[in-house]
């Protein structure tokens, strides 16, 4: 059980909080790059600021100040030009750095007065890696955004898929270490759902924590397995600061506000070696939708949206004065205890972990990975279902099963990769 005041530290996520000022010191995954290909624009509110992210025409990205400078009109009207962002509202123009470029009236009127250089806005830097924008909202020197090793892997299928869940992103990010949480809320609940059908899931028998420099890993033994299988041996990493990863997909959970997190996933699927080589020129994205539009009720019938229901129902703000842990939650008070201690050693002028500023280093950040070489070597379609079953994840999917709505260009297109569509021939598959 935490105190209020606890609570509140771990939670708040304003410039100035403790937990606010803790990840202000990491690159943020904000938008798909291909969202930008579709609309130059796009309002973004992150760790409690509004702001808007754009890309210019020749190709600079920019993360402004939702206000404009002149009399705070909504730039995400705005429209983007050779370089930089204009106002609609009277045609200011900003670049990337914040300054002012022009003030048309102005230059008429006055132009000896150069009241342009006088006026800046706030404006944050924004990288692309791995089909992502990356903001940094923390104070300089800005750190590399992190090459996860999977960013580095070939003849994959990515996906980006986004939602905006109501409620604070901590909640959230507990659940990237709480491996007991997965039988019961995925494997029973799935069952249940579904009217009781098949084999009863295998219980926990033992589960184990580690920390190592980027993170967490969670370990579990389930009955019929042993110590000898990846599930224990090497685990899967609860990605520090906030984020959770599985060996195949990220998801991260980026504060919007105190009690809004958008949840970003970035999935990987291997192509069978029969379709190598495989490349993409544009990683596909897509918005989730989290209730029924019907209803009202959450939507239960994916993976991340039962995730959804879990972190939504403890409240917008998990109320961590009235819980009662058990050994099922060693994970959890271990994250927080860092966390803590990680916000007062940023309070403090320290250096917190995780943060990526050695090029080399940075070549390719390794993690914890079950089943690599599954990943990187691929295997053949023959044997593609054989030896995997046993570890959750490793299988060649059929579907999407973590988030409901699929946009169906994506579907047909993820198919067309995994050699699905065997039976047809593939000079048919793919005419020209
Ligand atoms: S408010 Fe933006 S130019 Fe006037
Ligand atoms: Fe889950």
């Amino acid at each position: 059980m935490l105190s209020d005041e606890q609570n509140r530290r771990l939670t708040q996520v304003g410039a100035g909080t403790p937990m606010g000022e803790l990840l202000r010191r990491y690159w943020m995954p904000i938008a798909a790059v291909a969202e930008l290909d579709d609309k130059a624009t796009k309002p973004v509110r992150l760790m409690g600021e509004d702001l808007v992210l754009y890309r210019d025409q020749v190709g600079t990205y920019g993360l402004l100040d939702r206000h404009c400078g002149h009399r705070r009109a909504d730039l995400s009207y705005g429209w983007v030009e050779g370089c930089g962002l204009r106002c609609h509202y009277h045609g200011w123009v900003w670049d990337h750095t914040g300054k002012c470029l022009q003030q048309p009236f102005e230059e008429i009127a006055n132009p000896e007065a150069r009241f342009k250089d006088r006026v800046r806005i706030k404006a944050y830097p924004v990288e692309a890696k791995a089909g992502l924008l990356w903001a940094y909202l923390g104070p300089p020197p800005v750190p590399l955004v992190p090459t996860w090793e999977p960013f580095t892997w070939r003849n994959g299928f990515v996906q980006i898929v986004f939602s905006e869940v109501p409620c604070n992103w901590f909640q959230c990010q507990e659940n990237s270490i709480d491996p007991v949480h997965f039988e019961w809320l995925h494997s029973h609940w799935t069952r249940v759902l579904q009217g009781n059908e098949g084999p009863k899931p295998p219980p926990h028998l033992k589960i184990g924590f580690d920390e190592f420099e980027y993170g967490f890993v969670y370990r579990r033994v389930l009955e019929g397995q042993s110590e000898s299988d990846e599930l224990w041996t090497v685990g899967r990493t609860c990605l520090w600061p906030n984020c959770l990863f599985t060996g195949g997909h990220f998801e991260w959970r980026v504060p919007i506000d105190d009690e809004n997190m958008l949840s970003v996933g970035w999935f990987f699927d291997r192509v069978p070696n029969e379709m190598e080589p495989f490349t993409q020129d544009r990683i596909p994205y897509w918005y989730s939708p989290i209730n029924e539009a019907r209803t009202g009720r959450w939507i239960t019938t994916h993976i991340m949206n039962q995730d959804f229901v879990a972190w939504v129902g403890q409240g917008a703000l998990a109320d961590r004065t009235q819980e009662h842990l058990g050994e099922s939650d060693r994970g959890v008070i271990m994250m927080r205890k860092r966390m803590l201690e990680q916000a007062e050693l940023v309070a403090h002028g320290g250096e917190p972990k995780a943060v990526i500023r050695d090029p080399a280093q940075n070549a390719c950040v390794r993690l914890p990975i079950i089943g690599r070489e599954y990943f990187v070597g691929g295997y053949s379609r023959a044997n593609s279902d054989k030896r995997r079953e046993r570890t959750p994840g490793l299988v060649r999917r059929k579907d999407f099963p973590f988030l409901t709505g699929q946009p169906e260009e994506i579907r047909q297109a993820f198919r067309r990769a995994m050699g699905l569509d065997a039976e047809v021939p593939r000079d048919v598959r793919s005419p020209g």
